[in-house]
Protein backbone atom coordinates (compact mmCIF):
# COMPACT_ATOMS: atom_id res chain seq x y z
CA UNK A 1 0.00 0.00 0.00
CA UNK A 2 1.20 3.61 -0.61
CA UNK A 3 0.26 6.33 0.93
CA UNK A 4 -0.95 9.00 -1.16
CA UNK A 5 0.95 11.95 0.94
CA UNK A 6 -1.35 15.63 0.42
CA UNK A 7 0.71 17.04 3.52
CA UNK A 8 3.81 16.54 1.63
CA UNK A 9 2.81 17.33 -2.04
CA UNK A 10 0.82 20.06 -1.27
CA UNK A 11 3.84 21.51 0.41
CA UNK A 12 5.92 20.40 -3.09
CA UNK A 13 3.17 22.62 -4.91
CA UNK A 14 3.79 25.79 -2.73
CA UNK A 15 6.94 25.96 -3.16
CA UNK A 16 6.61 25.95 -6.62
CA UNK A 17 4.27 28.77 -6.89
CA UNK A 18 6.08 30.66 -4.04
CA UNK A 19 9.21 30.33 -6.72
CA UNK A 20 6.83 32.02 -9.18
CA UNK A 21 6.04 34.43 -6.82
CA UNK A 22 9.82 35.05 -6.56
CA UNK A 23 10.21 35.75 -10.28
CA UNK A 24 7.34 37.68 -11.05
CA UNK A 25 8.65 40.01 -7.72
CA UNK A 26 12.15 39.97 -9.50
CA UNK A 27 10.67 41.46 -12.58
CA UNK A 28 8.95 44.16 -10.43
CA UNK A 29 5.44 42.26 -11.24
CA UNK A 30 2.28 43.05 -8.42
CA UNK A 31 2.00 39.12 -6.81
CA UNK A 32 -1.16 37.73 -7.04
CA UNK A 33 -3.84 38.82 -4.20
CA UNK A 34 -6.62 36.40 -3.03
CA UNK A 35 -9.73 37.76 -1.15
CA UNK A 36 -11.67 35.48 0.99
CA UNK A 37 -15.71 36.46 1.79
CA UNK A 38 -16.95 34.56 5.48
CA UNK A 39 -20.42 35.28 6.82
CA UNK A 40 -20.97 34.62 10.37
CA UNK A 41 -19.08 32.46 13.03
CA UNK A 42 -18.98 28.59 11.82
CA UNK A 43 -15.74 27.49 13.50
CA UNK A 44 -14.78 25.16 10.68
CA UNK A 45 -15.23 27.52 8.22
CA UNK A 46 -13.40 30.08 10.34
CA UNK A 47 -10.44 27.15 10.42
CA UNK A 48 -10.30 26.73 6.45
CA UNK A 49 -10.60 30.32 5.70
CA UNK A 50 -7.45 31.09 8.64
CA UNK A 51 -5.84 28.27 6.25
CA UNK A 52 -6.23 29.75 3.23
CA UNK A 53 -4.78 32.95 4.30
CA UNK A 54 -1.52 31.70 6.28
CA UNK A 55 -1.37 29.81 2.43
CA UNK A 56 -1.00 32.98 0.58
CA UNK A 57 1.38 34.40 3.27
CA UNK A 58 3.71 30.71 2.80
CA UNK A 59 4.18 31.27 -1.24
CA UNK A 60 4.23 35.66 -0.90
CA UNK A 61 0.31 36.29 -1.79
CA UNK A 62 -1.60 39.64 -0.83
CA UNK A 63 -4.58 38.29 0.91
CA UNK A 64 -7.79 40.12 2.50
CA UNK A 65 -10.04 38.52 4.72
CA UNK A 66 -13.39 40.09 4.71
CA UNK A 67 -15.59 39.47 7.83
CA UNK A 68 -19.16 39.70 7.54
CA UNK A 69 -21.80 39.03 10.49
CA UNK A 70 -24.23 35.92 10.02
CA UNK A 71 -27.22 38.54 9.92
CA UNK A 72 -25.39 39.88 7.14
CA UNK A 73 -28.63 40.29 3.88
CA UNK A 74 -28.13 39.20 0.48
CA UNK A 75 -28.29 42.91 -0.38
CA UNK A 76 -25.29 43.25 1.93
CA UNK A 77 -23.28 40.49 0.34
CA UNK A 78 -24.01 40.62 -3.67
CA UNK A 79 -22.66 44.36 -2.93
CA UNK A 80 -19.57 43.43 -1.47
CA UNK A 81 -18.99 40.69 -4.03
CA UNK A 82 -19.48 43.98 -7.10
CA UNK A 83 -16.74 45.26 -5.19
CA UNK A 84 -14.51 42.87 -5.18
CA UNK A 85 -15.39 42.35 -9.04
CA UNK A 86 -14.33 46.02 -9.78
CA UNK A 87 -10.77 46.30 -7.35
CA UNK A 88 -7.84 45.62 -10.13
CA UNK A 89 -6.17 44.85 -6.86
CA UNK A 90 -8.19 41.28 -6.36
CA UNK A 91 -6.91 38.43 -8.85
CA UNK A 92 -9.30 36.44 -7.27
CA UNK A 93 -11.72 35.24 -4.59
CA UNK A 94 -13.78 32.88 -2.65
CA UNK A 95 -17.45 33.42 -0.68
CA UNK A 96 -16.14 30.55 1.64
CA UNK A 97 -19.83 28.06 1.93
CA UNK A 98 -21.99 27.49 3.58
CA UNK A 99 -23.43 30.50 3.92
CA UNK A 100 -26.31 31.45 5.95
CA UNK A 101 -30.30 30.55 5.42
CA UNK A 102 -31.44 34.32 4.53
CA UNK A 103 -28.50 33.92 1.59
CA UNK A 104 -29.06 32.21 -1.80
CA UNK A 105 -26.16 30.98 -2.47
CA UNK A 106 -27.08 30.30 -6.39
CA UNK A 107 -27.21 34.14 -6.71
CA UNK A 108 -23.95 34.71 -4.78
CA UNK A 109 -22.33 32.11 -6.51
CA UNK A 110 -23.72 34.07 -9.88
CA UNK A 111 -22.71 37.32 -9.16
CA UNK A 112 -18.74 36.58 -9.11
CA UNK A 113 -17.24 37.65 -11.97
CA UNK A 114 -15.77 34.18 -13.46
CA UNK A 115 -12.38 35.93 -14.28
CA UNK A 116 -12.11 36.25 -10.78
CA UNK A 117 -13.93 32.95 -9.52
CA UNK A 118 -10.89 30.79 -8.45
CA UNK A 119 -12.89 28.03 -6.90
CA UNK A 120 -14.57 27.33 -10.31
CA UNK A 121 -18.33 27.58 -8.79
CA UNK A 122 -19.60 29.62 -11.27
CA UNK A 123 -21.75 28.51 -13.84
CA UNK A 124 -19.63 29.27 -16.46
CA UNK A 125 -16.59 27.88 -15.18
CA UNK A 126 -18.54 25.05 -14.40
CA UNK A 127 -19.80 24.48 -17.64
CA UNK A 128 -16.20 24.82 -19.40
CA UNK A 129 -14.96 22.48 -16.96
CA UNK A 130 -17.66 19.76 -18.42
CA UNK A 131 -16.82 20.66 -21.94
CA UNK A 132 -12.49 20.23 -21.50
CA UNK A 133 -12.17 24.04 -21.95
CA UNK A 134 -9.56 26.03 -19.98
CA UNK A 135 -10.93 27.21 -16.89
CA UNK A 136 -10.29 27.38 -13.02
CA UNK A 137 -11.04 23.70 -11.50
CA UNK A 138 -12.85 23.43 -8.37
CA UNK A 139 -9.99 23.46 -5.23
CA UNK A 140 -10.46 19.74 -4.20
CA UNK A 141 -11.62 18.10 -7.29
CA UNK A 142 -8.03 19.57 -8.93
CA UNK A 143 -6.00 18.82 -5.60
CA UNK A 144 -7.60 14.80 -6.06
CA UNK A 145 -6.20 15.31 -10.10
CA UNK A 146 -3.11 16.21 -8.98
CA UNK A 147 -2.62 13.65 -6.47
CA UNK A 148 -3.24 10.94 -8.49
CA UNK A 149 -1.00 12.32 -11.30
CA UNK A 150 2.42 13.60 -9.33
CA UNK A 151 1.87 9.29 -8.05
CA UNK A 152 1.03 8.53 -11.60
CA UNK A 153 -2.18 6.40 -10.73
CA UNK A 154 -3.38 3.90 -13.23
CA UNK A 155 -6.58 5.62 -14.59
CA UNK A 156 -7.19 5.12 -18.32
CA UNK A 157 -10.06 2.25 -18.51
CA UNK A 158 -10.30 2.09 -14.78
CA UNK A 159 -13.52 1.96 -13.10
CA UNK A 160 -13.70 4.91 -10.79
CA UNK A 161 -16.74 4.71 -8.54
CA UNK A 162 -17.66 8.78 -6.59
CA UNK A 163 -19.64 8.87 -3.89
CA UNK A 164 -21.52 11.80 -2.85
CA UNK A 165 -22.62 14.28 -5.99
CA UNK A 166 -22.00 17.72 -3.96
CA UNK A 167 -21.76 20.72 -6.84
CA UNK A 168 -18.23 21.13 -4.95
CA UNK A 169 -16.93 17.37 -4.56
CA UNK A 170 -18.81 14.70 -5.90
CA UNK A 171 -20.57 16.23 -9.46
CA UNK A 172 -17.36 17.83 -10.85
CA UNK A 173 -15.36 14.94 -10.17
CA UNK A 174 -17.33 12.47 -11.76
CA UNK A 175 -17.00 14.78 -14.95
CA UNK A 176 -13.14 15.38 -14.69
CA UNK A 177 -12.31 11.59 -14.34
CA UNK A 178 -14.33 10.56 -17.70
CA UNK A 179 -12.55 13.48 -19.02
CA UNK A 180 -9.98 12.61 -22.31
CA UNK A 181 -6.35 12.44 -20.82
CA UNK A 182 -4.54 12.05 -18.04
CA UNK A 183 -5.39 11.56 -15.07
CA UNK A 184 -9.30 10.95 -16.81
CA UNK A 185 -10.50 8.02 -19.24
CA UNK A 186 -12.12 6.38 -16.38
CA UNK A 187 -15.43 4.73 -16.72
CA UNK A 188 -17.09 6.80 -14.10
CA UNK A 189 -20.37 5.71 -11.38
CA UNK A 190 -21.58 8.36 -9.30
CA UNK A 191 -23.28 6.99 -6.55
CA UNK A 192 -25.47 9.25 -4.08
CA UNK A 193 -27.98 8.62 -1.38
CA UNK A 194 -30.60 6.88 -3.63
CA UNK A 195 -28.14 4.31 -4.85
CA UNK A 196 -28.93 0.75 -4.24
CA UNK A 197 -26.80 -2.09 -3.85
CA UNK A 198 -23.81 0.17 -3.40
CA UNK A 199 -21.77 -2.87 -1.85
CA UNK A 200 -22.30 -4.39 -5.43
CA UNK A 201 -20.82 -1.25 -7.42
CA UNK A 202 -18.00 -0.29 -4.73
CA UNK A 203 -16.79 -3.91 -4.70
CA UNK A 204 -16.05 -3.58 -8.33
CA UNK A 205 -14.67 -0.47 -8.15
CA UNK A 206 -10.83 0.21 -9.43
CA UNK A 207 -10.54 3.82 -7.45
CA UNK A 208 -13.07 5.02 -5.09
CA UNK A 209 -13.86 8.66 -4.48
CA UNK A 210 -15.54 9.23 -0.95
CA UNK A 211 -17.03 12.85 -0.76
CA UNK A 212 -20.36 12.13 1.49
CA UNK A 213 -19.23 13.13 5.00
CA UNK A 214 -20.09 10.15 6.61
CA UNK A 215 -17.17 8.84 9.53
CA UNK A 216 -15.88 5.58 8.39
CA UNK A 217 -18.57 5.13 6.16
CA UNK A 218 -16.24 2.86 3.31
CA UNK A 219 -15.95 -0.68 4.81
CA UNK A 220 -12.81 -3.19 4.10
CA UNK A 221 -15.55 -5.49 2.71
CA UNK A 222 -17.03 -2.69 0.29
CA UNK A 223 -14.01 -2.87 -1.51
CA UNK A 224 -11.71 -5.15 -3.93
CA UNK A 225 -8.18 -6.05 -3.67
CA UNK A 226 -5.59 -3.13 -4.63
CA UNK A 227 -7.84 -0.36 -4.68
CA UNK A 228 -7.05 3.08 -4.79
CA UNK A 229 -9.12 4.96 -2.34
CA UNK A 230 -9.30 8.91 -2.24
CA UNK A 231 -11.17 9.91 0.95
CA UNK A 232 -13.04 13.49 1.13
CA UNK A 233 -14.58 13.23 4.22
CA UNK A 234 -13.78 15.80 6.92
CA UNK A 235 -16.03 15.44 9.74
CA UNK A 236 -15.84 16.54 13.44
CA UNK A 237 -16.27 13.79 15.85
CA UNK A 238 -16.84 14.42 19.22
CA UNK A 239 -13.39 13.49 20.81
CA UNK A 240 -12.62 14.03 24.90
CA UNK A 241 -9.38 12.51 24.95
CA UNK A 242 -8.50 15.51 22.30
CA UNK A 243 -7.67 18.81 23.66
CA UNK A 244 -9.56 20.33 20.70
CA UNK A 245 -12.63 18.25 21.64
CA UNK A 246 -13.04 16.52 18.73
CA UNK A 247 -10.84 14.69 15.71
CA UNK A 248 -11.29 14.90 12.11
CA UNK A 249 -12.68 11.47 10.45
CA UNK A 250 -12.85 10.33 7.07
CA UNK A 251 -15.72 8.68 5.24
CA UNK A 252 -13.34 5.63 5.06
CA UNK A 253 -12.20 2.81 7.64
CA UNK A 254 -8.61 3.51 6.82
CA UNK A 255 -7.31 1.22 9.29
CA UNK A 256 -9.13 -2.00 7.47
CA UNK A 257 -9.31 -0.69 4.27
CA UNK A 258 -5.58 0.49 3.95
CA UNK A 259 -5.07 -3.53 3.93
CA UNK A 260 -6.49 -4.23 0.58
CA UNK A 261 -5.64 -0.53 -1.08
CA UNK A 262 -2.65 -0.07 -3.24
CA UNK A 263 -3.01 3.03 -3.14
CA UNK A 264 -4.82 5.32 0.23
CA UNK A 265 -4.99 8.96 1.16
CA UNK A 266 -4.88 9.47 5.07
CA UNK A 267 -6.93 11.89 6.93
CA UNK A 268 -6.03 14.20 8.11
CA UNK A 269 -3.14 15.02 5.59
CA UNK A 270 -4.70 13.73 2.40
CA UNK A 271 -6.85 15.34 0.18
CA UNK A 272 -7.76 18.85 2.84
CA UNK A 273 -4.14 20.29 2.25
CA UNK A 274 -4.35 19.95 -1.71
CA UNK A 275 -7.42 22.04 -1.74
CA UNK A 276 -5.76 24.74 0.15
CA UNK A 277 -2.64 24.24 -2.27
CA UNK A 278 -4.67 24.63 -6.11
CA UNK A 279 -6.31 27.34 -4.48
CA UNK A 280 -3.50 28.83 -4.34
CA UNK A 281 -2.89 27.52 -8.20
CA UNK A 282 -5.73 28.91 -9.19
CA UNK A 283 -4.94 32.44 -7.92
CA UNK A 284 -1.71 32.35 -9.53
CA UNK A 285 -3.35 30.87 -13.11
CA UNK A 286 -6.15 34.03 -12.14
CA UNK A 287 -3.19 36.47 -12.18
CA UNK A 288 -1.23 35.39 -15.31
CA UNK A 289 -3.99 35.29 -17.36
CA UNK A 290 -4.67 39.37 -16.03
CA UNK A 291 -1.21 39.75 -17.43
CA UNK A 292 -1.38 37.64 -20.56
N1 LIG B 1 -16.76 25.12 1.76
C1 LIG B 1 -16.28 23.86 1.74
N2 LIG B 1 -15.39 23.73 0.75
C2 LIG B 1 -15.29 24.94 0.14
C3 LIG B 1 -14.52 25.42 -0.94
O1 LIG B 1 -13.73 24.72 -1.58
N3 LIG B 1 -14.72 26.73 -1.26
C4 LIG B 1 -15.58 27.51 -0.59
N4 LIG B 1 -15.71 28.77 -0.99
N5 LIG B 1 -16.31 27.10 0.41
C5 LIG B 1 -16.16 25.81 0.78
Amino acid sequence: MQLLDGKKTAEDIKVEIAAEVQKMKAKGEKVPHLAAIIVGNDGASLTYVGSKVKACERVGFESTLVKMPSTTSETELLRKIKELNEDDNIDGFIVQLPLPDQIDEQKVLMAIDPSKDVDGFHPENFGKMALDMSTFIPATPFGILELLERYNVDTAGKHTVVIGRSHIVGRPMSILMGRKGFPGNSTVTLTHSHTKNITQITSQADIIITALGVPNYLKAEMVKDDVVVIDVGITRVADENNPKGYVITGDVDFENVSKKASFITPVPGGVGPMTIAMLMKNTLLAREQKMA
